[in-house]
């Protein structure tokens, strides 16, 4: 039997409920969107037309910007430090990457590199997210608000940038969703981000050893 037993803490409840919120807005703005670019009646009319679709693609936008501002302003450091974690890219993270920790059925690992509370993957998709969302952001409020104002060239822009970032990120939360939901190795996340926060301990000792070490150091200290 393991000597690591019990769980721990790794999503407080103000990080699930921003998740929560941000995927259900996700979903909502890339099925409508996707309504939009198809000029589909049949997913314009799940949300009582395409006015309507219109409408909602554009608060759930609304949604979409204030879940995250808000819960950064209320978790600033909490937030400073994911951004600090997923930015920081050592040679653990770098190995871990040419093998993709073993996550690839034909590439072999026997004891991936020690890895932070985000592995190298999840820091990579967490800067894509980022980014990607900031674009969408960026490009959905003019397209919205100020289609009048803006020269024509930039509406043009604004209106590509929107449609291909929709495509990479509609790809990269698919990937995401695939490995923290359905793969064996990886699926025991899904239930500490959208559930209750916690993870067990053996699986964050073997996961993400460096940050497990720092909990235990603080529980030492004490
Ligand atoms: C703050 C967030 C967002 C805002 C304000 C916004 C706003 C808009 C607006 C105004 C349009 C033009 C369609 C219309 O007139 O109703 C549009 C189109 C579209 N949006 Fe968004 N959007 C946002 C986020 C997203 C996200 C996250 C996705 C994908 C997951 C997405 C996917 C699309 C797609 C695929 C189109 C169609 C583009 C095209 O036909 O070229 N949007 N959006």
């Amino acid at each position: 039997m393991s000597k690591i037993q019990g769980k721990v803490l790794k999503h407080s409840e103000q990080t699930r409920t921003m998740h929560w919120i941000h995927l259900l807005c996700f979903l909502i703005l890339g099925l409508t969107g996707i309504g939009f670019y198809f000029d589909s009646a049949g997913i314009s009319n799940l949300f009582g037309g395409e006015a309507n679709a219109s409408l909602v693609h554009r608060w759930a936008g609304v949604l979409f910007t204030a879940g995250p501002a808000i819960y950064i302003l209320l978790n600033f450091e909490r937030f400073s430090k994911f951004i600090d974690t997923i930015s920081s890219f050592t040679k653990d993270d770098i190995s871990w990457l040419k093998t993709m920790g073993g996550y690839i059925p034909f590439i072999k690992v026997e004891n991936p590199p020690p890895q932070d509370k985000y592995n190298a993957g999840q820091k990579l998709l967490g800067g894509i997210i980022i980014i990607g969302c900031l674009l969408m952001i960026l490009t959905g409020f003019p397209m919205w608000l100020w289609r009048h104002l803006v020269p024509a060239a930039f509406l043009a822009i604004c209106y590509s940038i929107h449609l291909w970032v929709a495509v990479i990120l509609i790809l990269a939360i698919a990937g995401h969703f695939f490995l923290a939901a359905i793969h064996p190795k990886s699926r025991v996340e899904f239930a500490s981000m959208m559930l209750d926060g916690y993870i067990d301990a053996e699986i964050s000792a073997h996961h993400n050893a460096k940050w497990f070490n720092t909990l235990q150091e603080v529980k030492e200290k004490i």
